[in-house]
């Protein structure tokens, strides 16, 4: 029987949408408890150097609304440490950051950065804080990552998302190889392993058929489909998706 899976279901982009507009709607914290109706096993949330869309405030009112793990992304700074350790979620997911960005470009370099990395990793294993490193689906970066002492790695799913939305098969299944090479990979370092990012329902099946993913993080597409069919609606789909991908693992 493959491991179960589990949906983060990140509610950044309904702050996004509220932020358009400068007042208090609509809530995040809102859609964090309608997420977990829905069957959301965790909320993520990126709290950005920018706060270009959940805030301070927003984290520490999902955390106390919420009765699931609350998954805290954030750039590996000190300003975050600090505000990650006030908060205290149940787990923190290590990313890159870029101002420019529109969003999570790549994975972090744990292979270039592991001296700087290593006190993060340190600091939140000291806080019982769960620590993950978003990382492209990279053997050495697992490798680096176990250097570390993480106990969780979560697979960039940009790069085969990005293939299969402009149709180029060849380059999605390199890219798909290289995530399913990577999830084996981090089973056997005995790293946890998540995966995220541009998911839609499909390629949420087909990820979901990697059994030694057990968490995957999705937003942007839940909450553009909420748009259209509400977020309870969006992630009961979701939910199915993955469950009948997850059928599929062997
Ligand atoms: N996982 C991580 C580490 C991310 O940075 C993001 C984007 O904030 C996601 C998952 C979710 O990606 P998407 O919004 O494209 O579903």
């Amino acid at each position: 029987m493959p491991l179960p899976l589990r949906l983060g279901v990140n509610i950044d982009h309904v702050a996004t949408v509220r932020n358009a507009r400068g007042g208090a709607v609509p809530d995040p914290v809102r859609a964090a408890l309608l997420a977990i109706e829905a069957g959301a096993d965790g909320i993520t949330a990126h709290l950005r150097e920018d706060r270009r869309h959940v805030r301070d405030d927003d984290m520490a009112r999902i955390k106390a609304a919420i009765s699931k793990p609350l998954n805290f992304e954030m750039a590996a700074t000190e300003q975050m440490l600090d505000i990650a350790l006030k908060i205290k979620p149940h787990a923190v997911c290590l990313v890159p950051e870029k101002r420019t960005e529109r969003t999570t470009e790549g994975g972090l370099d744990v292979v270039g950065q592991l001296a700087y990395l290593r006190p993060f990793a340190d600091e939140f294993g000291r806080a019982n804080v769960r620590v993950s490193l978003f990382i492209e689906p990279a053997l050495e970066a697992i490798d680096a990552a176990k250097e570390i002492g993480a106990p969780v790695v979560e697979l960039h799913t940009g790069a085969w998302c990005d293939a299969i939305a402009h149709g180029e098969t060849d380059r999605a299944k390199q890219e798909f190889e290289r995530l399913r090479a990577a999830a084996a990979h981090a089973a056997a370092c005995g790293i946890e392993c998540h995966a995220g990012h541009g998911l839609d329902f499909e390629t949420a099946r087909t990820i979901s058929a990697l059994p030694q993913i057990v968490e995957l993080n999705i937003g942007h597409f839940l909450v553009g489909e909420a748009i259209f069919v509400g977020l309870d609606n969006a992630i009961r789909t979701m939910r199915q998706a993955m469950n009948e991908g997850r059928a599929q693992a062997v």
